[in-house]
């Protein structure tokens, strides 16, 4: 049976987000972004066959200084209470350091942290989601711990979500949970079509010690973390990787 409250997924239209918003789908309501506004329809129509009640909501996060007005707009129109916000939504680049630029970074930092930043803002706001809110799962990297050649301000918007991650768990427990999942490598659109402007090392082949990871081994483990039996859990950040932030002996 689906809920009456609603679970926002930012990053739906691809990977991790879909594969998650599919999952989910089963046993909740659900709010889902995207940029791609056919990709995203799409996975709007198979969350509905499993029985979720669907509201879009397509949105450059690019933009992220009007996010959550543009949020807010579509919940009070709506009536959606949101009771859980996971945010997928991810974008990088692939410059070094010499060649990079304050522009790009900005874009980034806009999509992978300023974005989450304002939405979790406005669903705090009592006008907009009342009290709903209950759980918080942010996406970061193992390429915090590990870091990323050619990367530099992917893993410094990494990094400043899991301080968010960390920092919200404390300021808003005890009702709301904040956890922070860090996934390996995962062969999904932001791998394959990232532009390159330098040399990649080697091909695709993660050094894991589990199975090389699949969009559903990240989409059950947020299930589980923002489910009541994780109840116990805050800000925690999870590397989901099969291993692969460890070091090679
Ligand atoms: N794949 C990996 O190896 C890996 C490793 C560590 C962490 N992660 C993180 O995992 C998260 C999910 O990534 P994924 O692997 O599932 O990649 P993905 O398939 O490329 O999904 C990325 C999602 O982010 C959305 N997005 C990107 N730029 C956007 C923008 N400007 N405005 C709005 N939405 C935007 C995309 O929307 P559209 O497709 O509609 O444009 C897409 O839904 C990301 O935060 C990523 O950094 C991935």
């Amino acid at each position: 049976m689906h809920a009456t409250d609603y679970t926002l997924i930012t990053g739906a239209s691809s990977g991790m987000g879909e594969a998650t918003a599919k999952l989910l789908s089963t046993s909740r309501n659900l709010v889902l972004h995207g940029r791609d506004e056919a990709r995203l329809a799409a996975v709007g129509e198979a969350c509905a066959r499993n029985g979720a009640d669907v509201a879009l909501f397509p949105f450059d996060l690019e933009k992220a200084d009007t996010v959550g007005a543009a949020l807010t707009e579509l919940l009070k129109a709506r009536a959606l209470p949101v009771e859980a916000f996971v945010h997928f939504a991810g974008m990088t680049e692939v410059l070094p350091m010499a060649k990079t630029k304050y522009s790009v970074g900005l874009r980034v930092m806009n999509v992978n942290y300023f974005s989450a930043a304002e939405i979790i803002s406005a669903l705090l706001k009592k006008k907009v989601n009342g009290q709903s809110l209950r759980n918080i799962l942010l996406t970061s990297s193992i390429a915090v711990i590990t870091g990323k050649k050619y990367q530099p301000h992917y893993c410094g918007s990494k990094g400043a979500i899991n301080a968010l991650g960390i920092t919200l768990a404390n300021e808003l427990a005890p009702n709301i949970r904040v956890n922070v999942i860090a996934p390996g490598s995962f062969p999904t659109r932001i791998v394959q079509t990232t532009f390159v402007d330098a040399p990649l090392d080697g091909s695709w082949n993660p050094s894991t010690l589990l199975h090389p990871g699949t969009v559903d081994d990240v989409a059950r483990i947020v299930r589980f973390l923002i489910s009541e039996d994780a109840s116990y859990l805050t800000g925690q950040i999870i590397n989901v990787d099969g291993g692969e932030h460890f070091p090679h002996f």
